[in-house]
């Protein structure tokens, strides 16, 4: 029998969910699982049956585990360099939650020290892997919509009780949080913007030192253009609507959406009265699928797509719109990593 993959999981609330990515994988094994909050670490350790030599509240513990192989981590973004840097030193593959850090230094650290370490980095930009926004990746590469000439997306998620921890943080601004999900779903779409620009409005959740609605509207070259709508206090239910408007058809998606609606155009460009209905599986935290991705390219040494670069240029964009709410100005990322 080959050896599995021994896999440590680091911080046990979402991080659960990459607990469950390690345990459907068949090549792999849980070898531990770590919070620094006992009782955290108590319910996954009950819930996923894992013995109590396996916990540990000292991420140390798997620092030095020469046997460990894979250590996924899902502690608060201001921890993410840190700890992922201390595992990649310790000759560890990381998967790392998003967003990769919340500022540029950060950023740069990591991928300094994951191009150093010859190890494998994957930051988990997880809307990769949700069933709709694959299959509108696999509309677009295959010319149905022509060319896209406007892509928009929006993170909207009421944080009213998320935001009295960590979340509150100045520099883990909304748009840096959880509008990196749209940031990355439109630059895997149709690439990386030039420019920004963006407004910020502070009206829901006063108890947060940032904006909690951002629209952002980007230039992706000549004749594409795009938008992000982030609002971390509204007043619905968790979306994250995504249309794709292009010069043969127009493609309206959402994450918690069990249907997608495609509008296509006759031979001579008119559009078809009826949209075409795809079916599509609601599952916005494919974990399972972004584990056994990372896991095969640890096995097979292929690359990884959302690699630390990646990450960074993901956390460049938002830190741009960021920049731009405040100054009024447009602002140009800097890719150069
Ligand atoms: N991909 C997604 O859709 C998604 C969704 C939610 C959260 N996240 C990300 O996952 C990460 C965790 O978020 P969360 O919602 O679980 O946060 P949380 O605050 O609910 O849980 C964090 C856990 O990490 C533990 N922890 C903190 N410091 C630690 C340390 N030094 N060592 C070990 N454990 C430590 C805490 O005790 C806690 O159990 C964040 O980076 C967040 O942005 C991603």
């Amino acid at each position: 029998m080959e050896k599995k993959l021994k896999v440590a999981n680091i911080g046990m609330k979402f991080g659960m969910c990459h607990v469950e990515g390690a345990l459907s994988y068949e090549g792999a094994e849980i070898a531990a699982i770590c919070d620094c909050d006992e009782e955290n670490l108590r319910f996954a350790g009950e819930r996923y049956n894992i013995p109590e030599e396996k916990r540990f509240t000292d991420y140390n513990d798997i620092v030095n585990n020469k046997d460990i192989d894979i250590v996924t981590v899902a502690v608060p973004d201001q921890l993410h360099k840190k700890i992922s840097c201390d595992m990649l030193r310790a000759g560890k593959h990381v998967l790392c939650e998003k967003p990769l850090a919340l500022t540029r230094e950060d950023v740069k650290e990591i991928i300094e020290v994951s191009r150093e370490s010859g190890c494998k980095f994957m930051v988990g930009q997880i809307c990769r892997y949700t069933p709709a926004f694959e299959k509108a990746k696999e509309i677009i590469e295959a010319g149905t919509l022509g060319e896209v000439y406007f892509i928009e997306s929006e993170y909207a998620h009421d944080y009213m009780k998320l935001v009295d921890n960590w979340r509150a943080d100045p520099l883990r601004h909304g748009v840096i949080g959880g509008g990196c999900h749209a940031v990355d779903l439109i630059r895997w779409l149709v690439g990386d913007p030039e420019e920004v620009f963006a407004y910020g409005m502070h009206k829901l959740l006063p108890q947060v030192p940032y904006d909690d609605a951002t629209i952002a509207i980007m230039k992706f070259g000549e004749n594409v253009a795009g938008k992000v709508f982030v609002s971390t206090g509204c007043k619905r239910d968790y979306t994250m609507r995504t249309c794709i408007y292009g010069t043969k058809g127009t493609l309206i998606c959402d994450n918690t959406s069990p249907t997608m609606t495609l509008f296509t155009t006759d031979s001579e460009g008119v559009v078809n009265e009826k949209p075409e209905i795809i079916e599509v599986e609601v599952n916005n935290h494919n974990a399972v699928k972004e584990f056994e991705v990372f896991a095969n390219a640890v096995l097979n040494g292929k690359d990884v797509l959302t690699d630390a670069v990646e990450g960074a240029k993901t956390v460049e964009v938002c830190l741009s719109i960021v920049e731009s709410s405040k100054t009024g100005k447009i602002v140009k990322p800097d890719y150069n990593f």
